[in-house]
């Protein structure tokens, strides 16, 4: 599809600047994704990095929710289960290594409440794809939360990433938000899916 970012892969180095103190004082987890997650849930963040936003989101879900954490970076999935043992939060986060066009996580057909993908969509070799395989995973009610930094895309690759959910049935339930750092939009499951 045209319009959208080239895709690319973070560097290795850049995973340890995602998860500064720093960062916590810019962009507050609680902030990003807080809004859209209740005790219970089950979440799927897709591009988990160390887990700057899994391990957040494992707290807010609570001992009864569950995070799926994918990255295909398979060091990343390595760090973020070292962390999350240290954090005492391993029961709540199941974390593997993804394939680029392929999340891995069929068997979790029709039981996700939430996708979060936090500054990763533009990374996305495969967007239609992975649209595909995230309507399927999520619940009826499912949302896709999309948030992207400013830095990497501009608001016309944002539209053409959204552009590319819509073809895939997804409906934006708020207009899209368009910060000072960041673009972020929640989409609705496909009726069909
Ligand atoms: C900029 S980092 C963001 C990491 C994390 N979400 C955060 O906010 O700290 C983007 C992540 O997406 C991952 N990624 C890129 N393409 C991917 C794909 N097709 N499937 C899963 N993860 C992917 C990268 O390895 C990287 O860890």
């Amino acid at each position: 599809m045209e319009g959208l970012p080239q895709p690319h892969r973070c560097p290795m180095i850049v995973q340890y600047f995602l998860i500064s103190p720093l960062r916590r004082l810019l962009e507050p987890p609680k902030k990003l994704v807080g809004p859209y997650v209740k005790p219970g849930m089950t979440v799927l963040d897709v591009g988990c990095g160390f887990g700057y936003v899994s391990l957040p989101l494992a707290r807010m879900v609570g001992d009864q929710g569950r995070v799926l954490s994918v990255d295909v970076e398979p060091r990343a999935v390595t760090r973020l289960k070292r962390r999350a043992r240290k954090a005492g939060l391993s029961a709540r986060i199941r974390a593997t290594a993804c394939q680029p066009r392929d999340l891995g996580l069929a068997k979790f057909a029709g039981q996700v409440d939430l996708i979060t993908l936090i500054h990763t969509m533009h990374e996305f070799e495969d967007l239609p794809g992975f649209c595909t395989q995230a309507a399927a995973l999520l619940k009826p009610a499912g949302r896709l939360l999309v948030i992207e930094p400013k830095g990497h895309v501009n608001p016309d690759q944002f539209a053409a990433e959204l552009e590319c959910c819509r073809q895939a049935g997804f409906a934006e339930l708020d207009p899209p938000v368009k910060g000072r750092k960041h673009l972020a939009a929640l989409l609705g499951k496909p009726f069909a899916a």
